[in-house]
């Protein structure tokens, strides 16, 4: 028995160090190709899957953020965490990005785009990065609350938002998964001016409001139409992270993980959601019950008053347990 353990993990040894060495002397014009024909597929999938259409087409969208949710391959090339951001025509280490877990990228912020069917990969000197490069609409006809939360807090962000061109994926050179998404903005016109400039003087400055219904929104933030309507753990999720927004306000996390980012943080993490808080949970754990979070102005950790730290992680704890079960369900019903 151990004889035979040891030959077989002997064995898968020796196909990773050979696909390790495949890749690593994968010459500059094979490793394209490869990367080339990855992304013809993910772009393919997402032209059927997400194709032109009005940019208010709900049905369109339920479509797109279902099947991108699922087993697609966009989500199998997103790696455990990646940044998403604007391109503002600078390096990406000069530029603020966002992170994200894939359920959060797949299934509220990629759907927001409707795909032509075409990539094109090539080499980036400048980030010594391969890049795929796809052309996009963006819907910016839905209502509010399919939005992740209101990209109109800002007018630059807003217009550019509206007016992309294309997604840029920065590659990783190994598995060609995702290490940065950008959306290029393109031009904003008068009209478009005139719209934005509209939208921003509206917005009320709450990222989570309760609509004429008493719905929770942006109700894309619940899982909305991305989990199964029958699952019975949904109710629980929302009321869990209501609980554990409360702690969160608490703790002062609002200071700075919003999407204002008044500190200007160059790698942001999200919390004013329920998905985006729910893409985070382990860390969120991880960073309070070690004393890393929160932390003062000069990024010193400024620990909290025990009865504070204590009701924040109960509450953390309590969401992740729902989470656990809402996704063990899901799981159950794919099989
Ligand atoms: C004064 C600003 C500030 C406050 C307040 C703050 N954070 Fe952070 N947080 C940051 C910055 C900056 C980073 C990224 C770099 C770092 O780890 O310091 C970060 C990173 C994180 C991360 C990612 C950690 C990782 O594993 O890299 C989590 C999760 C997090 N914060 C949660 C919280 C929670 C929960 C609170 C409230 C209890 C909080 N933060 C309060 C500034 C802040």
């Amino acid at each position: 028995m151990l004889r035979k353990s040891v030959l077989l993990s002997g064995a898968i040894t020796l196909a990773i160090a050979a696909i390790a060495f495949v890749v690593l002397h994968e010459s500059p014009e094979a490793r394209l190709r490869r990367l080339q024909q990855q992304y013809d597929a993910v772009a393919a999938e997402l032209g059927t899957v997400c194709p032109y259409a009005a940019p208010g087409d709900q049905a369109a969208f339920d479509r797109c953020r279902h099947a991108l949710f699922g087993a697609s391959q966009l989500r199998a090339a997103l790696p455990e965490r990646m940044l998403w951001g604007r391109a503002r025509g600078k390096p990406l280490k000069d530029t603020p990005l966002t992170e994200f877990a894939p359920d959060v990228y797949a299934g509220l912020y990629a759907p927001l785009f409707m795909f032509e069917g075409r990539a094109e990969v090539a080499y980036d000197e400048g980030e010594r990065l391969y890049r795929a490069t796809l052309p996009v609409r963006f819907r910016n006809r839905l209502a509010p609350g399919q939005f992740p939360y209101p990209f109109w807090h800002d007018t630059t962000k807003w217009g550019a938002y509206q007016s992309a061109t294309a997604l840029v994926f920065y590659l990783r050179a190994n598995d060609g998964r995702i290490k940065v998404a950008q959306f290029q903005p393109g031009v904003v016109d008068a009209q478009l001016a005139a719209r934005v400039e509209a939208d921003v003087a509206a917005f009320d400055g709450q990222w989570l409001w309760t609509d004429a219904a008493g719905r929770t929104q942006p109700q894309v933030t619940l899982f909305d139409g991305l989990y199964d309507p029958a699952n019975p753990h949904l109710p629980r999720i929302d009321s869990a992270y209501r609980a554990l927004a409360l702690e969160l306000r608490e703790g002062e996390c609002n200071d700075c993980h919003v999407p204002r980012n008044p500190k200007k943080i160059e790698r942001l993490v999200l919390l004013q959601t329920t998905a985006h808080a729910a893409g985070e949970i382990k860390r969120i754990l991880h960073s309070v019950r070690g004393g890393d979070m929160p932390e003062d102005e000069d990024g010193h950790a400024k620990p909290l008053p025990p009865a504070v730290k204590a009701r924040l992680l109960a509450k953390a704890e309590a969401f992740d347990a729902v989470l656990t079960e809402a996704r063990a369900w899901e799981a159950a019903q794919a099989r």
